[in-house]
């Protein structure tokens, strides 16, 4: 639909995301007012794994490590990678001083925090990890539910402590590591290197950055985009070809629903808090809806650690996930939790 033209010009983007926008209203009305049949004759769906190749079952390929793409990236994204909430995603107790120092403050912990090597999470809420063996972790049951200062903790599941080896690798570790391996489930490095999102750079890619993805050359492809992001943002989702709840091997440029089994019935649930559900509701509109005039980067500057461009794209029916009445005063309150992450 929206998706097939090819736009040259910011005015007639401009008047194709309307008439796109006032599309998707139309057909989500009809939808709404009548029956189930019309329903599915108004929304035309496309089959999500249609386009595009997967890497599941596949050996991890080889990729260039973020400290070489650093190397010479370090005056644009090293300047901020630090303080990113992907970059900090998974950090050495070394390199968290605010972490360790909230962790050293815990009497209830005080038997295991010298163990603790590793912490997982930065914003809300915060894991302890010690590395077991190659591409390992055992994880601490206990939980820091961190203050609006990011440093004072409450804990959660205190009262007995104890350590799990098979988590992390049977129920994190696709979406809080790096390049998971199908067969053994060891990741390859710890946190989200520059590849989760990236995928297998060439270096060539110095002289001419088409060869990378979301260089600014390449990122306009809607389905490619969406799928990188979702690969780790659809939470409940599961791998068809493992049963793990992260998609198996999935390599940056794949099309992640050939592997992954999602229920888009979440874009829909009210239950769903507004900072999951309009996730789900953009990569339901791009993936499943063929709508690809909206997507993640549209409202989201991941370098920049920012969503303030969000407020410049036009009006479209995901506004209202968060924004309610005329104008865009008034934001709904949400809280985000997700029983995959335990929080
Ligand atoms: C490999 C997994 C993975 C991929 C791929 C990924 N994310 Fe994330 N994202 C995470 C995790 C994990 C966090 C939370 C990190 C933390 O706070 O511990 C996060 C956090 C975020 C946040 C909140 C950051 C904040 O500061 O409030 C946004 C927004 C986001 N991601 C958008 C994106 C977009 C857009 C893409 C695609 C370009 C993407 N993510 C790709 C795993 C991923
Ligand atoms: C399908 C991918 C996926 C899986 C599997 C997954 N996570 Fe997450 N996790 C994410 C994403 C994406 C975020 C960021 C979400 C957001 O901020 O909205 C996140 C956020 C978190 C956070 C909050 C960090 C913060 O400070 O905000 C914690 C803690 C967490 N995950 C722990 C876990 C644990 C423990 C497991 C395994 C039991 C796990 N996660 C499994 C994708 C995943
Ligand atoms: C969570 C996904 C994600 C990860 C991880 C990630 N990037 Fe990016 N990168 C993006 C996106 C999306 C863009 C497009 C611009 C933006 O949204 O900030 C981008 C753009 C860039 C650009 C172009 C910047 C520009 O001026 O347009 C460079 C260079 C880059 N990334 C390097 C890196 C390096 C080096 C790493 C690892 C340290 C890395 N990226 C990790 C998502 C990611
Ligand atoms: C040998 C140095 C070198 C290494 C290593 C390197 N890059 Fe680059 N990269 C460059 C140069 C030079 C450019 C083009 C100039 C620019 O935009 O910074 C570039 C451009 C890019 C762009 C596009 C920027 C744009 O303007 O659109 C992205 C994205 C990117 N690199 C990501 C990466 C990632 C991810 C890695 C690691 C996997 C990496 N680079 C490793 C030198 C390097
Ligand atoms: C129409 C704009 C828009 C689109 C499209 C969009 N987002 Fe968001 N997203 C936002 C805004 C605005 C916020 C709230 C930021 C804040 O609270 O400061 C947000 C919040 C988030 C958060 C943080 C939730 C939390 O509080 O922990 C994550 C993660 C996220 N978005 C990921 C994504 C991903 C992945 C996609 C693509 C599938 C996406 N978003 C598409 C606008 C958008
Ligand atoms: C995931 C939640 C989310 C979605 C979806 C979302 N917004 Fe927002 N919006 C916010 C939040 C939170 C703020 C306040 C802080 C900020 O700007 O990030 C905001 C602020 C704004 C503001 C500034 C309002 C003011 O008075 O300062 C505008 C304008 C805006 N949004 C427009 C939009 C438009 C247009 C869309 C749909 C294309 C949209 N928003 C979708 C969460 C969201």
């Amino acid at each position: 639909m929206c998706s097939r033209f090819k736009i040259a010009r910011p005015i007639a983007a401009a008047k194709l995301l309307v008439a796109c926008a006032l599309a998707v209203f139309a057909l989500s009305f009809n939808g709404g007012a009548s029956g189930q049949d019309q329903n599915k004759s108004e929304q035309k769906t496309i089959d999500p794994k249609a386009w595009g190749g997967n890497h599941a079952g596949q050996p991890i390929p080889d990729y260039v490590h973020g400290d070489e793409c650093l190397f010479c990236h370090r005056n644009n994204i090293g300047l901020t990678w630090q303080k990113n909430a992907h970059g900090v995603a998974v950090r050495q107790r070394e390199d968290a001083p605010e972490l360790t120092k909230m962790l050293e403050s815990q009497p209830a912990l005080a038997g295991v925090a010298k163990q603790v090597e590793y912490f997982l999470g930065s914003r809300h809420r915060v894991r302890f990890l010690k590395k077991d063996g190659y591409g390992k972790f055992t994880m601490l049951n206990a939980q820091a539910a961190l203050g609006a200062d990011g440093q004072t903790a409450k804990l959660i599941d205190y009262e007995k402590l104890a350590w799990d080896k098979e988590k992390f690798a049977n129920r994190c570790a696709g979406c809080h590591s790096t390049a998971v391996d199908p067969e053994t489930k060891a990741f390859s490095a710890f946190g989200l290197d520059c590849y989760t999102c990236h995928g297998s750079v060439d270096l060539n890619h110095s002289n001419n950055t088409s060869l990378v993805l979301l260089s600014k050359k390449r990122r306009n492809d809607a389905k490619v985009i969406t799928s990188l992001c979702a690969q780790c943002h659809l939470r409940g989702s599961s791998s068809r070809s493992t049963g793990l709840p992260y998609p198996n091997n999935f390599v940056a440029g794949d099309n992640l629903f050939q592997d992954l089994e999602v229920d888009w019935a979440r874009a829909d649930d009210e239950k769903l808090n507004a900072g999951e559900r309009h996730i789900w509701r953009n990569a339901r509109d791009v993936a499943l809806y063929g709508n690809e005039s909206i997507t993640c980067l549209n409202c989201h500057a991941v370098h920049g650690n920012s969503s303030f461009k969000h407020r410049r794209v036009l009006r479209a029916p995901i506004c209202a996930e968060c924004h309610q009445g005329e104008g865009f005063k008034n934001v709904k309150r949400y809280e985000v939790h997700s029983a995959s992450c335990e929080y």
